[in-house]
């Protein structure tokens, strides 16, 4: 089931309360056009991994401090241990954010990559209690020594009622050929927490995102969710999904998409609202600010320029909340 562009916005939290919803989707268009100086809805700030750029990535440092930066959902990357546990963890292995090599140094796999072997300690191979053992956070910086992977269990035990939470099933396919399905470990853990409901939606919005059209299509057809669903769009997706007849697919399972930064333009945002659809680019970040000064232009000129609905960045203090 689709839900409209009208149903995100009462979800995450629109301004404009006084007017007919198909009206406040002409009216934001219009005013994102007309005036420099109106701001029709509540612009949205996902913390992409929680504060990742001052702690480590998915970790509950960096989730607490999403929070304690007014960040409106905190982003989970989800992979899924051998065992079966959902685990907040942005790659598909273990070694970039972790210990692993010190703590299993012979449980790697092989892969040929371009003329070299190189080693991978994925994380289907390793048990939750396993997972457990490794620190997270002394790559990133040693004043993190021993935080610990969250699994999404405790993600959602830390977020709930503080932010919503923005979940991605991360390679739902290859989890698949695993004998996972990683929608339905997302669906039932969601339900098991009350999340995703008509009420829960007050106190934790949640929204799934993926860059698997197909996963979408399950949860929006099979499970038939009212849980908004965003399409992440990158690379040479662009050709099928940023055209008029890849919103109008789009449309059919999702409510928003999420492209990277770099593909969009004021066209494309316009055309996607039109059909009713959000737009939530990624990833801004201090160290990617391009042809902007700083950090702060770059997101007002996307979210008050261009006029998405809301933004994943590494540095949730730097959210330009209000127009500058
Ligand atoms: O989910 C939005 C953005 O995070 C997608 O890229 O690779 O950081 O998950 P990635
Ligand atoms: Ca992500």
């Amino acid at each position: 089931m689709t839900l409209p562009r009208r149903d995100f916005l009462r979800l995450v939290g629109t301004s404009v309360t006084t007017i007919s919803t198909s009206a406040l989707v002409h009216a934001l268009n219009e005013t994102q056009v007309k005036s420099k100086t109106t701001t029709a809805t509540k612009k949205i700030l996902i913390a992409h991994r929680g504060a990742s750029s001052y702690a480590p990535e998915h970790t509950i440092e960096s989730y607490q401090l999403a929070i304690k930066q007014g960040a409106d959902f905190v982003e989970q990357d989800l992979q899924i241990t051998r065992d079966g546990q959902l685990i907040c963890m942005h790659d598909l292995t273990l070694e970039r954010t972790t210990n692993v090599k010190d703590v299993f140094p012979t449980r790697y796999r092989e892969e040929p990559v371009a003329s070299s072997e190189t080693r991978r300690w994925y994380v289907s191979d390793f048990t939750l209690p396993e997972i457990k053992k490794l620190d997270a956070g002394s790559w990133f910086n040693s004043t993190f020594k021993n935080e610990r992977v969250p699994t999404f269990q405790e993600a959602i035990d830390l977020v709930r009622r503080k932010a919503g939470l923005y979940p991605e099933t991360k390679a739902p396919d290859v989890y698949g050929r695993l004998g996972f399905d990683m929608e339905q470990l997302l669906l039932d853990s969601l339900k098991k927490n009350g999340l995703g409901t008509q009420s829960s939606e007050k106190h934790t919005p949640v929204i799934i995102q993926s860059f698997s059209a197909e996963g979408l299509r399950k949860i929006s057809g099979l499970f038939k969710t009212k849980i908004p669903l965003v399409l992440l769009i990158e690379g040479e997706a662009r050709t099928r999904w940023l055209t008029t007849e890849g919103f109008k697919e789009a449309k059919q399972f999702a409510s928003g998409i999420g492209p990277a930064k770099a593909l969009l333009d004021k066209n494309i945002v316009m055309q996607a609202h039109a059909l009713g659809l959000s737009v939530t680019p990624w990833t801004f970040r201090l160290t990617d600010v391009g042809r902007f000064k700083t950090l702060r232009e770059e997101m007002s000129y996307y979210l008050y320029e261009l006029g998405v609905d809301a933004v994943f960045t590494d540095n949730p203090d730097l959210f330009p909340r209000i127009r500058p």
